[in-house]
């Protein structure tokens, strides 16, 4: 496809991005340490941003870089996720079965961490993605992980990871011991017009591109387009490598990206 056209040797804008080649922010930067802390200190951590602004591959990197010696990190991502769903997720990541009734399979996964602490030295590390898909009941059940020992001691760092309007359910009356009990926040926001150019650079050097491919101005359309979304940035990019490859294009302007816009992506 385009990668020959433009001497590519891999496919740039992809989802599955290796993490050692994100395009490191200091956003990212800052949202890794804070992730570490809590990991540490085994805290309840909310993330929240706009879709397509980063929140999983953040959280890719950060599992990635957890030393499996010390953590164990126990990862969900399910917006139709139920009580007994909850459990059963986090139990077989620990290689259990899970009990059928959601009692007996909270008390499960409560021994199982006990065990993994006690005697395998390992903190958990559960973090629950599209959390702010979950409704009520489900969010007041996760927050009773944290419930453990009459409060006294956190058993886990418990991560939240989920769209703005997450924190501003959070932030309503009815959901006030949840929010209590966060220890630590994030907000990832959208990159700014020189973050979108350092964005697509990465993206291109991990791709292999010995030149520049978009100019200033194409740069400064796709800005404009994708408010600053890597999602967004990714799919502008990827149409727009696809057209200059057809048209034979070695430098993409803003014209190209307009037309990419107005006929593909409006
Ligand atoms: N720092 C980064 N470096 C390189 N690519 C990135 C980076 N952050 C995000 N991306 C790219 O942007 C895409 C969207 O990011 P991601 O899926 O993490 O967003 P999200 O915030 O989880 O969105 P949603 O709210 O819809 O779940 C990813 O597939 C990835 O390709
Ligand atoms: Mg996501």
């Amino acid at each position: 496809m385009f990668e020959s056209f433009y001497g590519l040797t891999r496919t740039p804008f992809v989802r599955d991005i290796p993490t050692g080649e994100m395009y490191e922010s200091v956003m990212l930067d800052e949202t890794l340490g804070r992730l570490e802390y809590a990991a540490e200190r085994q805290l309840f951590a909310v993330i929240t941003g706009d879709c397509g602004t980063g929140k999983t591959t953040t959280i890719r990197r950060f599992t990635e870089t957890l030393d499996p010696a010390r953590f164990k990190s126990l990862y969900l991502s399910d917006s139709k996720l139920t009580p007994r769903h909850f459990y059963k997720g986090l139990l077989e990541q620990l290689g259990c079965e899970a009990k059928f009734y959601r009692g007996d399979a909270k008390r499960q996964l409560h021994r199982e961490i006990e065990l993994m602490r006690g005697i395998h030295h390992l903190q958990p590390v559960v973090i629950v993605d599209e959390a702010h898909l979950l409704d009520r009941e489900m969010l007041e059940e996760v927050r009773f992980l944290l419930n453990f020992k009459m409060d006294a001691q956190s058993p886990m760092a418990l991560i939240l990871v989920g769209q703005s309007e997450l924190w501003d359910r959070l932030r309503l009356q009815a959901y006030a011991a949840i929010r209590q009990r966060i220890d630590l926040q994030c907000k990832l926001s959208h990159y700014d017009r020189a973050q979108v150019g350092e964005y697509i650079l990465r993206h291109l050097r991990y791709a292999g591109a010995q030149s520049d491919i978009f100019s200033d101005g194409a740069i400064d359309d796709i800005y404009q387009f994708s408010s600053g979304s890597a999602r967004l940035i990714n799919k502008i990019c990827t149409h727009s490598l696809l057209y200059g490859a057809q048209n034979k294009h070695r430098i993409i302007d803003d014209r190209m990206v307009k037309h990419v816009i107005q006929g593909e992506l409006s």
